[in-house]
């Protein structure tokens, strides 16, 4: 295993590579990205060749001026020493090799970008999408995986590159979750021991919501305020909670099949998110 921090000796190390599957993270890797690594080494023997990439770079861009961007853990050494025998090669890049003038170039996200995660977070999926693109184009992959776990996220990725024709296939990965439920997420260890134990009702409130979906449930409204006032009434600090059709997580309507609900509230000084797919008749 390779850890390169030149975009050149990226490019120079990958010349030769006939097809390459990509996992972008920002570090702090957990067993959900690393089932991800797993994942793109599966895909990419069965269908494109063997060079597994994943990049390491916390993307200022994507951050707010109060968020967490100088707290974010970043634990390179661990994270390489996680990815050895799962990857081919570490891209690490710095900041100011990521951007070594200021950014005034953007991608401007669809206007889904600027609804639940988007509406508590304002820029940040305009920044995150710049940089996938940008790395995409950097590594230039045919094949890009990302977790469902950040399902927004997810779904902005697959329209820009569909609708900018990127020639790369974008693969979901499945929410990898602690022994109790809760996603795993590097944010999780910001929170407290009683916040923990606390953390995984905002899982067992998506899948109370699921049940009664699946039992017949169809005023989604109703069942968004419910679990709103459940998560609030012990504490959090909910931003929304939401059923959304997955194809294009617009609000639900009660005739779509495949929804998704979603949720993101915080517990003391973490935000959590997560996610549930319901499939109607299933
Ligand atoms: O999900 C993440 O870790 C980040 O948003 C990503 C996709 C690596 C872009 O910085």
């Amino acid at each position: 295993m390779q850890v390169i921090s030149s975009i050149a000796e990226l490019r120079a190390r990958l010349n030769e590579e006939r097809a390459i599957a990509f996992v972008p993270t920002m570090g702090n890797l957990h067993e959900g990205h690393l089932d991800l690594m797993r994942l793109a080494r599966e895909n990419s023997s069965r269908e494109h060749g063997s060079c597994v990439v994943a990049s390491i770079f916390v993307n200022p861009l994507q951050f707010g001026p109060n968020e967490d961007f100088d707290q974010y853990p970043r634990t390179l050494a661990a994270d390489c020493a996680k990815l050895q025998g799962l990857v081919d090669v570490v891209f690490a890049p710095s900041a100011s090799e990521m951007y070594p003038v200021q950014q005034t170039v953007f991608v401007e996200p669809p206007p889904v970008a600027s609804e639940l995660c988007g509406a508590a977070r304002p820029g940040h999926f305009r920044g995150m999408a710049t940089v996938v693109l940008k790395l995409l184009n950097i590594v230039q992959p045919q094949l890009a995986l990302f977790g469902k776990k950040d399902y927004q996220q997810l779904h902005i990725i697959r329209t820009l590159a569909a609708q900018l024709n990127l020639p790369v296939s974008i693969v979901g990965g499945e929410t990898v979750r602690a022994h109790d439920g809760l996603a795993l997420s590097s944010r999780n260890q910001y929170l407290t021991e009683v916040e923990r134990s606390e953390a995984v009702f905002l899982y067992q409130t998506l899948q109370a919501m699921r049940r009664s979906v699946l039992q017949g449930a169809r005023d989604f409204e109703l069942l968004q305020q419910q679990a709103l006032k459940a998560l609030s009434d012990r504490g959090w600090l909910v931003d929304y909670v939401a059923v959304r059709d997955q194809s294009d997580l617009q609000p639900a309507s009660g005739g779509q099949r495949d929804l998704v609900i979603l949720a993101a509230a915080r517990l003391g000084k973490t935000r959590l998110l997560d996610n549930v797919e319901v499939c109607i008749g299933e």
